[in-house]
C-alpha cells in the first residue's frame, strides 16, 4: 500500500511542471510532452487499479471477519471435514466441547473425535453422497472423557462447481433437552395415574350415592312387611285361640263371644290386604335388587336396549333420595322410548344431572326439578331443568372441564359432567348445559333411539 500516492485526478505533469520534465524544445519537445502524456494516462489507470484493489480487499477483509465473527458467537459446535473425513476447521464452541486446542483437531479424523460406539455411524454420515441433511444422536471424545449426547446434521459441502467437496456438521447437546423430556414424561404418567385415581374415586363416590339410594328405597318396603308380619303374628295367636275353642266343643254362645272379643271377622277381612300389602313389598325389594343387579354387573363395552323412563325414574330417585332434603321431581317421560347402550352408564348419567340440580336448587323456596325425555326423529331427547341458580356466564364452557367444580372442598371433584360427556360421546350421543329462558339450568342429553 502506498502512501506518497497523487491526489485523484492529479497527473503526472500537474505534480512535477512539464518544464522539469522536458530538456527538449520545439517540435522534439512537442513529441516529448505526447509521450509523457500517454505516460499520465497509464500513470492514471495504474492507480485507479489500485484504489480498485484496495477497496475490495478491505471489502474482503470485512467478509471474512462477518464470517468468523459469526462462526465464533454460534453456539452450536461446526465442524468442517474434507471429503476423507480429515477436519479442516472448528469452530470455538466445538473447542470448547474437545477441550483440545483447534490446531491440535485440525488435520485429524473426524472418526476419532467421536465414540468408538457411534464411529460406524459417523463414517456413514460422511460416506453420504446426497446433498441432504442427515440428523445422528452421537457422543464425542472430550479432554474430559466422552459427552453429553449430541444432535448432530451433516450436510455436504460443495465446491462453487457444485462438485462435493466434503462435509460440515453442525451439533448441539440434547442431554439437558432429553432429561427435561424425561422428567416431563414422568409427571405426566403420574398425572394419568392421578387422574385415573380420581376418576376411580368419583366411581367410588357415585357407587356410594348409589347404595344411599338404594338403601332408603328398601327400607320402606321392607318397614312396611316386618310391620304386616307382627300383624299376622297377632292375628295368628287369635285364629289359633278362636279354632281351639271351636275344636274343643265350646258352646255357640261362647264362640259367639271369643268371635266379637278377638275380632275374627274383621281379622279375615285385614287378611286379605295385609297379605297383598307384604306382597308388594316383596315385589318392591325384589325390583330394587334386580335394578342393581342390571347395575353391578354391567360388562364394559356391553349394550343392551334400555328402557328410558324405568331408568330415568329410578336414577333421579335414587339420587334424590342420596341427598337431605326435599326436592319436587317432575316427569315428562314419552311412553315406550328406548336407547341402545350401557344401562349402568345411562343411569350414572342421569344420576350425576339429578345430583347438580339437587347441589343447585339447595336454597330455594320450592326447589324443582323437571325431567323430560321425548324421541325427535332418530334421537331421544332427555332433559333435566332445575329452578336454582343457572349456569353464570363463562360457566358453561368450563363445566365439561375434569376437576372444575364451584363446590367446596370435599364436595365435588368436579367429575360428574366430564364423565357424563364422555359416556354421551362413547353412545354417540351428546350432552349440552345452558339455562332456561326463565332461569335455571337446562342439560340436554341427546342419544340415538333405539
Ligand atoms: N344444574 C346446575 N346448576 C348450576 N351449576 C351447575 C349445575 N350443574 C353443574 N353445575 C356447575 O358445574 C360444575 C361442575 O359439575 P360436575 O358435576 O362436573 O362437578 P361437581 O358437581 O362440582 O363435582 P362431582 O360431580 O364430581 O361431585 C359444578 O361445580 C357447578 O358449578
Ligand atoms: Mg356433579
Amino acid at each position: 500500500m502506498r502512501s506518497d500516492r497523487a491526489a485523484p485526478g492529479e497527473s503526472l505533469i500537474d505534480r512535477v511542471g512539464p518544464h522539469l520534465l522536458s530538456p527538449f524544445e520545439g517540435d522534439q519537445e512537442a513529441a516529448w510532452i505526447e509521450v509523457i502524456r500517454k505516460m499520465d494516462e497509464v500513470y492514471a489507470d495504474l492507480l485507479r487499479y489500485e484504489t480498485d484493489l484496495e477497496e475490495k480487499n478491505t471489502a474482503l477483509e470485512e467478509a471474512q471477519a462477518f464470517i468468523s465473527s459469526v462462526i465464533e458467537s454460534v453456539s452450536d459446535i461446526l465442524i468442517v471435514c474434507d471429503r476423507n473425513g480429515i477436519v479442516l476447521q472448528v469452530n470455538p464452541a466445538a473447542v470448547r466441547l474437545l477441550g483440545t486446542p483447534a490446531d491440535a483437531v485440525v488435520e485429524q479424523s473426524l472418526g476419532e473425535l467421536v465414540d468408538p460406539a457411534d464411529r460406524v455411524r459417523i463414517e456413514e454420515l460422511l460416506r453420504a453422497s446426497s446433498s441432504s441433511e442427515i440428523a445422528l444422536e452421537i457422543r464425542f471424545v472430550t479432554a474430559r472423557g466422552l459427552s453429553d449426547l449430541y444432535a448432530v446434521n451433516g450436510a455436504t459441502r460443495c465446491d462453487p462447481a457444485g462438485a462435493r467437496v466434503g462435509t460440515v456438521l453442525t451439533g448441539r447437546p440434547i442431554g439437558e433437552l432429553r432429561r427435561a423430556y424425561e422428567a416431563l414424561h414422568t409427571a405426566h404418567g403420574e398425572l394419568q395415574r392421578a387422574q385415573r385415581q380420581l376418576v376411580e374415586q368419583e366411581k367410588m363416590a357415585s357407587l356410594g350415592r348409589l347404595v344411599a339410594g338404594v338403601a332408603h328405597e328398601l327400607n320402606n318396603p321392607i318397614s312396611f312387611i316386618y310391620g304386616n308380619i307382627h300383624t299376622l303374628e297377632r292375628y295368628r295367636e287369635r285364629m289359633a285361640t278362636y279354632l281351639k275353642a271351636i275344636h274343643h266343643g265350646a258352646d255357640p254362645a261362647e264362640i259367639e263371644t271369643l268371635r266379637r272379643e278377638l275380632k275374627i271377622d274383621a281379622l279375615l277381612a285385614d287378611y286379605a290386604s295385609l297379605i297383598e300389602g307384604t306382597l308388594e313389598g316383596a315385589m318392591r325389594v325384589s325390583d330394587v335388587v334386580k335394578n342393581l343387579r342390571r347395575l353391578s354387573f354391567p360388562r364394559s363395552g356391553e349394550t343392551q336396549p334400555i328402557d328410558v323412563d324405568r331408568i330415568v325414574r329410578t336414577a333421579a330417585r335414587w339420587a334424590a333420595r342420596a341427598k337431605p332434603g326435599h326436592v319436587e321431581l317432575t316427569f315428562d317421560i314419552a311412553p315406550e322410548v328406548a336407547i341402545v347402550g350401557n344401562e349402568g352408564q345411562f343411569h350414572q348419567i342421569i344420576v350425576n344431572l339429578v345430583d347438580n340440580a339437587i347441589d343447585a336448587v339447595r336454597g330455594q323456596t320450592e326447589p324443582r326439578i323437571d325431567i323430560s325425555a321425548q324421541r325427535h326423529g332418530d334421537e331421544v331427547v332427555i332433559a333435566v331443568a332445575d329452578n336454582g341458580p343457572g349456569l353464570a356466564d363463562g360457566l358453561i364452557d368450563k363445566i365439561f372441564e375434569p376437576f372444575f367444580t364451584t363446590k367446596p372442598v370435599g364436595e365435588g371433584t368436579g367429575l360428574g359432567l366430564w364423565i357424563s360427556y364422555g359416556i354421551a360421546r362413547e353412545h354417540g350421543g351428546t350432552l349440552a348445559a345452558g339455562n332456561k329462558p326463565g332461569g335455571g339450568a337446562l342439560f340436554t342429553l341427546t342419544l340415538a333411539a333405539a
